[in-house]
């Protein structure tokens, strides 16, 4: 694989605390153990031909992303998941919640394949099914139900999509969040009404749209705690937020922080700070620009030769940002943050794995939503994929 010297930030920063415990990140992958498994995976490809449909996020290690047919954020691949209705496989590298939508979004005859099942996403497994059906219930004794319409990010399993649909709710991801929230706050009469959301699973992203894109107040929103009797809030405090936020967070943004913002304004007064809103609201406070992968990616592509950038997202993605624009001073926001460690579990071997027994005639590691949780995810998934626009940023 090729590397690329990528200044980790903080430029200059003493000992930081990763370091000091011994496990700062090193900055690159390992290389391909096997450059074999390239040829093989070129090879298994061309065998498959027009059968196989690889889908590919931006937070993909490189000797992987190389083999995607169409590569995007998360709603991007939600949108194209079924543009290959010919083709029987669909190989998705990312993580399980994709490819579950991936699944309920495909035609019946297509088999959706995820090549490592270890791929999951710590965040969509901070809010199970019953844990929600509990909340709602807590909902229910405040008497707010009838108030309340349920969002929930794609970062979720599809049950708790199902729990949307169920509930008259819809699924957003991190390119329409406010598209999503002000539709979800117009079928309960607008956002000055006294409608509510239920935000699953990140409260950062809920809490940044509510307060940067909506104009709410951050005392309008609550954090609900699974872990706690009622959530840990009053009925009072339930009837009074508008947005009840689930209490989930991303673990890789959750690391960057506002401290190293300030330290890199004060060495270069004209760096941009573009992060995605899964990162903390004090950070995103303190940032130029807001966005998902894709919008990040748009970005960089039409800012000028020469500026210079501090990127708050997943290390994969940055790398390969600052590779694409030598012209452009591109670094990595955090010291302290690493790679997604479960999308980086795709990798070329199970890649090769998936795609060697798909030639063989034997489908590996099938993600299959049952039918009623189809049903009911699909009215969620449908109700986001017939918003209006994306968002202004797109
Ligand atoms: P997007 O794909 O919406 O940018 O979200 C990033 C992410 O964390 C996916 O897991
Ligand atoms: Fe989940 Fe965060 Fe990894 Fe995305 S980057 S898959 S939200 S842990």
């Amino acid at each position: 694989m090729t590397t690329v010297d990528l200044p980790l930030l903080p430029l200059g920063r003493g000992v930081d605390r990763a370091s000091e415990r011994g496990v700062e990140c090193p900055g690159d992958l390992p290389p391909v153990s096997d450059p074999d498994l390239v040829e093989r995976a070129r090879a298994a490809k061309e065998a498959l031909g027009e059968k196989l449909f690889v889908l590919g996020h931006h937070y993909q290690r490189d000797e992987v992303i190389q083999f995607a047919d169409v590569t995007g954020d998360s709603f991007k691949l939600a949108r194209d998941a079924a543009g290959r209705p010919e083709a029987e496989y669909v190989v998705f590298c990312g993580v399980h919640f994709m490819a579950e939508s991936a699944d309920i979004l495909t035609a019946e005859h297509q088999q959706v394949v995820l090549p490592d099942l270890a791929a999951g996403c710590s965040m969509a497994d901070m809010a199970r099914l019953p844990q929600v059906e509990a909340a709602w219930e807590a909902l229910e004794a405040a008497g707010v139900t009838e108030q309340v319409v349920p969002v929930t990010y794609m970062n979720s399993s599809a049950d708790i999509k199902a729990f949307c649909g169920r509930h008259d709710g819809l699924v957003c991801t991190s390119s329409n969040a406010e598209t999503a929230l002000r539709w979800a706050f117009d079928q309960r009469g607008g956002v000055e009404g006294d409608g509510k959301v239920l935000f699953l699973p990140d409260q950062h992203l809920g809490r940044n749209t509510a307060v940067l894109e909506l104009g709410m107040a951050l005392d309008d929103c609550v954090v609900w705690n699974p872990l706690l009797p009622n959530g840990g809030l009053t009925e009072a405090e339930l009837r009074d937020a508008r947005m009840i936020l689930w209490k989930g967070h991303c673990s890789v943004h959750g690391r960057f922080s506002p401290t190293v913002v300030d330290e890199l304004r004060a060495k270069d007064p004209d760096i941009q700070i573009l992060v995605h809103p899964e990162c903390r609201h004090e950070v995103v406070l303190k940032a130029d620009l807001i966005g998902s992968t894709e919008f990040i990616i748009k970005t960089i592509e039409a800012a000028p030769a020469g500026s210079s950038w501090a990127i708050g997202t997943e290390l994969n993605l940055v790398q390969r940002l600052a590779r694409a624009h030598p012209d452009k001073k591109i670094a990595f926001l955090d010291r302290n943050v690493c790679y997604c460690s479960t999308m980086n579990r795709i990798d070329l071997p199970h890649f090769v794995w998936a795609l060697e027994n798909l030639v063989a005639g034997q489908v590996v590691n099938r993600i299959e939503v049952d039918d009623d949780t189809q049903r009911d995810a699909l009215v969620a998934l449908q109700r986001m994929l017939d918003l209006p626009g994306r968002s202004h940023k797109d």
